[in-house]
């Protein structure tokens, strides 16, 4: 956990957050019992193993074993980091998180001020294209209107080496930023001067529209020009392969989005936003990666491919679909729209209007259909050879398909195709054991089990603890338990988890938060103050035992007047 937001805040956060609703915005949940349940947004599978608990405020899954508070769910669902998450849940309700001052820099400080030095020069830029006659000239024609430029943040870079530099970069740990940020670069004498020069600029945006990096385009073609568009590096806030440039953007249209379109171009997702298509991404100059696709299906069920109809857009398509195939969980659909040769979505768009756009994404090619239209290409179907191989080429792809009803359609068509039966091996990501290895079930066992889930029992038990010194395993972790129990009001079974986290204990601790304890909380709480009522009676014979052990080595009158009177206590005690 972070050192550097109080702990007693993270509390007041999980307290006032209701996990249910931040997991429902992200995860379809159906009511079951006291909990809610869902198919496992961690692992593929068929039927629902995870549950959200409101009572817990935390989810678990039974089948892969995920499980947390609400900042986990945030960190493994939206990949936030962790002040991120806090940070999100936060604003939520209307908390604003405090930071313990000074010490040393964190990460989360350093990619504060890149996002610092992001923004400003998206704001440089725009101021810059607000000078340049040909920078707006060249948008105009493209005919894109002052509307859209403002919700894209464009702008243009002024023709020099130091034009972002001298007017961001005032002192040298500033610099050094800017050089971390990509936006400067350095040559062979060293010196770092602007990156994007005399081109119109794209802001790439993260998925809480936060400024990460930037294309920058061409206006004309020259000798020196160099690459139609130059995107910025890879840097701490900056990896393509995860982003997709204006999700952010078709996030802020749409409150549910009703398809995603993935398109190759910054031009061909600003154009078809122009011509009132406002559903379109596009990739990072690289292909569809697995991680494009997941992030395509967690924000809609329905994803259109679009790619030239040439060979290098079927190559490109064909690697879209190796991303997608490990993704396609039961009720996500993909289609593959090929547009006519010489054409983009944006000249398209343009011709056709969003009319003509929306006619031929209707008639796009579902995944299935083009996968095996793709395979089949290379080989003669009529023979038996060309059907083996198809088989044999289709296997190793459609057993990376999640268990499921479209897994079961595409082997069902590929028997259907070959007339061969086949088999083919279950994901690699095989669905897990349903029942864990029973566990012992002791008396300290079950004691923390309660308590874990119900922290409030801790509040019958005043100190001082009796069964604090019995010699048992896992009685140190009840007693820590109690006390932090007693100690922070606001405990939850999250709560409780999330202090625990990166512990050793933690793996026990959320075992036994979901052990299951049939009966009502009064029968439960009862049934935790009598084990504590048990352990307290074991640790008087533990310590009957030593005083035992002793006079019987060494005789009564090794024992103090103290110790003697200990003992008769303990003997009247234990007899009842
Ligand atoms: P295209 O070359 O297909 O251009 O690049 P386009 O989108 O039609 O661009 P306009 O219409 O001429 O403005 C498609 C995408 O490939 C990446 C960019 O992300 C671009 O949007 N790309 C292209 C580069 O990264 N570098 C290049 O030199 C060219
Ligand atoms: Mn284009």
């Amino acid at each position: 956990m972070s050192g550097r937001i109080p702990e007693k805040f993270i509390d007041d956060l999980l307290a006032r957050v209701d996990i249910v609703e931040v997991i429902e915005q992200r995860v379809p949940l159906k009511k079951a019992g006291r909990d809610w349940m869902a198919r496992c947004p961690f692992h593929d599978e068929r039927s629902p193993s995870f549950t959200v608990s409101p009572n817990k405020q935390f989810y678990h899954c039974f089948g892969c074993g995920a499980h947390g508070s609400a900042i986990k769910f945030l960190m493994e669902y939206d990949r936030m980091e962790f002040p991120d998450a806090v940070e999100e849940l936060a604003s939520r309700v209307g908390l604003k998180v405090p930071f313990e001052g000074g010490g040393k820099r964190t990460p989360a400080e350093d990619s504060a001020d890149l996002y610092t030095v992001l923004d400003a020069s998206a704001k440089f830029y725009q101021h810059e294209l607000r000078k340049s006659d040909k920078a707006r000239a060249y948008f105009d024609a493209r005919g894109l209107d002052a509307a859209i430029i403002e919700r894209f943040g464009l702008g243009y870079a002024p023709d020099a080496w130091d034009g972002l530099k001298s007017a961001l970069g005032t002192s040298p740990p500033r610099i050094a930023l800017m050089e971390k940020s990509g936006m400067l670069t350095r040559g062979e004498r060293g010196t770092p001067y602007d990156r994007f020069r005399d081109r119109v600029m794209f802001p790439i945006q993260d998925r809480r529209g936060r400024v990460i990096a930037f294309g920058g385009r061409i206006l004309e073609k020259t000798e020196d020009s160099g690459a139609k568009y130059l995107n910025s590096p890879e840097t701490p806030l900056f990896h393509k392969g995860q982003q997709l440039f204006a999700l952010w953007q078709v996030r802020q249209v749409h409150a549910r989005i009703p398809r995603l379109i993935v398109v190759e171009g910054y031009m061909d997702v600003i154009a078809l936003f122009q011509h009132g298509v406002t559903q379109a991404v596009a990739t990072l100059g690289t292909a569809t990666t697995r991680d494009h696709a997941e992030l395509l299906f967690r924000n809609c069920a329905d994803v259109y491919f679009c790619f030239d109809g040439d060979r290098a857009g079927r190559g490109a398509a064909w690697k879209a679909v190796e991303s997608v195939l490990p993704r396609m969980r039961d009720g996500r659909q993909a289609f593959f729209l090929f547009l006519p040769d010489g054409e983009d979505p944006d000249s398209l768009v343009r011709k056709e209007g969003q009319s003509g756009f929306e006619e031929r994404l209707k008639a796009a090619t579902p995944l299935s259909e083009f996968f095996f239209a793709h395979l089949g290409a290379d080989v003669n179907l009529a023979s038996l050879d060309g059907k083996a191989r198809l088989a044999e080429h289709a296997r190793p792809l459609l057993s990376q398909i999640p268990d499921g009803a479209f897994r079961d359609l595409m082997l069902g068509e590929l028997d259907r195709i070959t007339n061969v039966k086949l088999r083919v091996d279950a994901p690699t990501t095989a669905t897990p054991r349903k029942t864990a290895r029973p566990q012992e079930r002791t008396l300290v066992r079950s004691a923390v089990a309660l308590l874990v889930q119900h922290p409030a029992f801790a509040e019958a038990l005043q100190p001082p603890w009796l069964f604090a010194t019995l010699r048992q395993p896992g009685i140190a972790l009840l007693a820590e338990l109690v006390a932090l129990c007693r100690e922070r009001p606001a405990m939850s079974t999250a709560i409780l988890l999330e202090h625990f986290e990166g512990r050793e204990e933690a793996r026990a601790l959320q075992k036994l938060a979901v052990m299951d304890f049939p009966g009502e909380a009064d029968a439960l709480q009862a049934e935790f103050l009598d084990a504590l009522a048990q352990l307290d009676r074991q640790t008087s014979q533990q310590r009957r035992g030593e005083l035992d052990a002793k006079v019987a080595e060494h005789g009564l009158s090794a024992l103090s007047a103290d110790e003697k009177a200990e003992l008769r206590d303990l003997q009247k005690q234990l007899a009842v």
